[in-house]
């Protein structure tokens, strides 16, 4: 199979970054981290990569007087490395035409919510204050919209009685680590098909995942 090379964009902690370099060291992805960009110059994540002997770049989007100039340097590096998919992970700048254009249909982001509920920030503070029974994160192809691409994966997750935004947060994250790989796992099998907002996934057991999941549980 083949390796997709990988460019991963990060702001944060880069836990989700983790778990797909874990994946990948474990033999489950098909791809290589060719390089880790964060757009945040003390970003955690950064020191993952340094940990996994991977190519790290700042690039601060304070520094670039437009979205375009900040973008125009994202894909200078993204092609220097030869990056064929982009991962947002936990990367929290709006993608412009620029990058979009350079990558079409070629950027996956994750969203810790079931979208299209809750795009955007505060997420889980506001999952936890309208009351919804079931949050959940979204693996998505990006668009020129917020958090509004072609969904590929989705996982529920049941929002308990005593849920903080915290707590809720970190029981999401944990399915955040699940999903994120399997979707660049079927995008180096070439098994992900984009028909307008749909995307279809070729060899899927008809009769696998049928199930329902509703919370809370209903009496037996
Ligand atoms: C994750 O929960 C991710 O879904 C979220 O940021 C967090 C990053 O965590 N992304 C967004 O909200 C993007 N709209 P990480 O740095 O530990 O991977």
């Amino acid at each position: 199979m083949r390796i997709v090379p990988l460019g991963v964009l990060i702001s944060g902690g880069g836990s989700n970054l983790q778990a797909i370099i874990d994946q990948i060291e474990a033999g489950r992805l098909s791809a290589a981290v060719r390089v880790v960009i964060s757009n945040v110059p003390d970003a955690g994540g950064l020191k993952r990569a340094e940990r996994h002997g991977l190519a790290r770049q700042v690039v601060d989007h304070r520094l670039f007087p437009s979205r375009q100039d900040f973008e125009a340097e994202l894909v200078r590096i993204l092609n220097e490395h030869g990056v064929e998919l982009v991962i947002l992970a936990g990367f929290m700048r709006l993608v412009g035409p620029s990058l979009l254009s350079a990558f079409p249909n070629r950027i996956m982001n994750i969203h810790p919510a079931l979208l299209p509920s809750f795009p955007g920030v505060h997420v889980w503070q506001n999952e936890v204050d309208h009351g919804v029974k079931l949050a959940g994160c979204t693996v998505h192809f990006v668009d020129q919209g917020t958090d509004s691409g072609p969904i590929i994966i989705q996982a529920a997750v049941p929002v308990l009685d005593d849920d903080d935004a915290d707590g809720l947060a970190a029981r999401i994250l944990a399915q955040e680590h699940r999903i994120f790989s399997k979707a660049i796992q079927l995008y180096a099998e070439d098994r992900l098909e984009v028909t307008g907002r749909r995307v279809h996934i070729r060899g899927v057991d008809p009769n696998a995942g049928r199930g329902v999941l509703i919370h809370p549980p209903l009496e037996a």
